[in-house]
């Protein structure tokens, strides 16, 4: 029996951030990487000082009452909307997360959905693979240029503003964005409500956080008043999209979008995977080797310091 604490992790994580948990904590790892379902997760927390957690683990008030001993959930994510802040709260559970080392990797792939949707590139892709190219022909697959585009982003903070870097810098795109007043001051971009972003941007990108604070946000509504032509990118949350809303629209082929999240991941609606105009990631946002060890030595931080009894470095309220 350790006298170290017990961290249970719930996925295989890179190599590097499995030795540092094994060099510090009484860690039990993940060997086999599949996800646990409810029953494995309850048997997990039963001995767990600390959860390791991530997106795909669903951390409810039964989940939580599973864990008499758990104190702290590292979160292997920056969005938390998977996680019952709330029953959190009331068992005396701290939550950390990962904020700050994902977004360049998140605004990357956010700029690869809109290259995708704009140049029609899946659509390509799958021709090739088909074996159903005919030749290079003047009116094959014409999409539309980035630059000189209206990028409307919703939710300006770190990520959101590393993508309109990224879009204006180096595509030469327009910016416009809703939420934040305060921006960076180098990155020219007007500011205004979401219902007239979502009439004036070619482009609308999110970036805000999922859960109950913006559930259905994007609404049949705010849906309807894209431009013919525009597109919308998701490498947000899911739940953040009315999705039905978002197929109906999708299916007339007045819009496209490109999508890296889903509202019920692992599960993407059939009717939404038929459709051409819509590019579908399996949320790949952070899918990066160097992104995905900080991630993991971020968490490590937060257990040292919380079993250190020194403040987290990256509490989630
Ligand atoms: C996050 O950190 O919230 C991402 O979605 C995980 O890739």
């Amino acid at each position: 029996m350790s006298d170290r604490p017990r961290v249970i992790v719930t996925r295989r994580l890179p190599e590097t951030v499995e030795a540092a948990l094994t060099e510090r904590f009484d860690t039990v790892l993940n060997p086999d990487d599949t996800p646990f379902d409810a029953p494995r997760l309850a048997q997990a927390m039963a001995s767990a000082d600390a959860v390791l957690c991530t997106v795909g683990d669903r951390i409810d008030a039964a989940a939580l009452g599973e864990a008499p001993r758990a104190r702290l959930l590292a979160n292997f994510a920056v969005g938390v909307n998977h996680i019952d802040l709330a029953a959190c709260a009331a068992r005396g559970v701290a939550v950390s997360n990962t904020p700050g080392v994902l977004t360049d990797a998140t605004a990357d792939i956010a700029m690869t959905l809109i290259l995708m949707v704009l140049r029609r590139a899946a659509e390509g892709e799958r021709m090739v693979r088909a074996g159903a190219w005919e030749g290079w022909a003047p009116t094959q697959l014409l999409g539309g240029d980035l630059s000189g585009r209206t990028l409307g982003i919703v939710g300006m903070g770190r990520i959101g503003q590393a993508t309109a870097r990224r879009a204006h810098h180096g595509f030469g795109m327009r910016i416009l964005y809703t939420n934040r007043s305060e921006i960076d001051p180098g990155l020219p971009a007007q500011r205004m409500e979401l219902p007239e972003l979502m009439a004036s941007a070619d482009v609308i990108s999110l970036h805000c956080p999922g859960g109950e604070a913006n559930r259905g946000l994007i609404s049949a509504g705010l849906i309807a008043r894209m431009r013919p032509g525009a597109a919308l990118i998701n490498t947000a949350r899911g739940d953040v999209v009315d999705e039905p809303a978002l197929i109906a629209a999708l299916e007339t082929g007045r819009i496209s979008a490109g999508l890296d999240v889903f509202e019920a991941e692992p599960a993407v609606p059939e009717a939404l995977r038929k459709l051409e105009n819509a590019v579908l990631l399996p949320h790949l946002g952070s899918a990066t080797r160097e992104t995905r060890e900080a991630m993991g030595m971020k968490c490590v931080a937060n257990l040292e310091a919380f079993f250190a009894g020194r403040p987290l470095p990256d509490p989630v309220d």
